[in-house]
């Protein structure tokens, strides 16, 4: 058992990934715990540089998605050495919103890339870091659509055009996370993200009872 913990948060879009993983961040700290927060992609100068090109087009040119695939696991190769692998040896709690999975669940699962080799991939990008555990924030994708706002929102309206065959796609992407959690039931814990915020904190407390040192 490693010294730290290793958390991750996962899930379709508008499930609350980033508003619970700072409640739980909070609720850390009030214990006095050493914690960390990361996000993907980016958590290290690499990795926000490619989080510019993947999110604002900053080579000037339609990225192919074979390439998207590798920004992402260059991005968490970066991440898991200079920040989640030192952290963990020094026995910090590690919060990641988003991590491989992301990467299973949208470029396999939702663009239709082999599943097997995105898995591979991830394996070659992580290493030994698995998380200890995968909190699932699984909403319906209409209620996730309903729930996002300003930047999001602007992203899902540009897809409109093609609406249709953006809603198939995060359908395919909830439903590969869910196909995911049943592959790894001990790493996975599905959290149903439809109910309140408050309501969210405290099962997501409740199930880390057991993982927290
Ligand atoms: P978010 O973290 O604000 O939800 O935005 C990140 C977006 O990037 C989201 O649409 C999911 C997507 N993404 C992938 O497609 N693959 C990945 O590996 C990761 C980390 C994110």
């Amino acid at each position: 058992m490693r010294a730290g913990r290793f958390i991750t948060f996962e899930g379709p879009e508008g499930g609350g990934k980033t508003t619970q993983a700072k409640r739980l961040l909070a609720r850390l700290r009030d214990q006095g715990r050493d914690v960390l927060y990361t996000r993907e992609p980016g958590g290290t100068p690499t990795g926000e540089a490619i989080r510019d090109i993947l999110q604002h087009d900053k080579a000037g040119e339609p990225l192919c998605d074979e390439t998207e695939v590798f920004l992402f696991a260059a991005s968490r190769a970066q991440l898991v050495r200079k920040v989640i692998v030192p952290a963990l040896e020094r026995g910090t709690i590690v919060v990641c919103d988003r991590f491989a999975d992301s990467t299973t669940a949208y470029q396999g699962y939702g663009r239709g890339f082999s599943v097997e080799q995105m898995l591979a991939i991830n394996a070659f990008a992580i290493g030994d870091a698995v998380p200890d555990v995968t909190l699932l924030l699984d909403v319906t994708i209409d209620l996730g659509f309903e729930r996002i706002t300003g930047r999001q929102k602007e992203l899902f309206e540009q897809a409109d055009r093609i609406e249709r065959e953006a809603r198939a796609f995060h359908e395919r992407v909830r439903n590969g996370y869910l196909e995911l959690a049943q592959k790894w039931p001990e790493r996975f814990r599905r959290i149903d993200a439809a109910r309140t915020p408050d309501e969210v904190e405290v099962t997501i407390w409740e199930v880390l009872k057991d993982v927290l040192p």
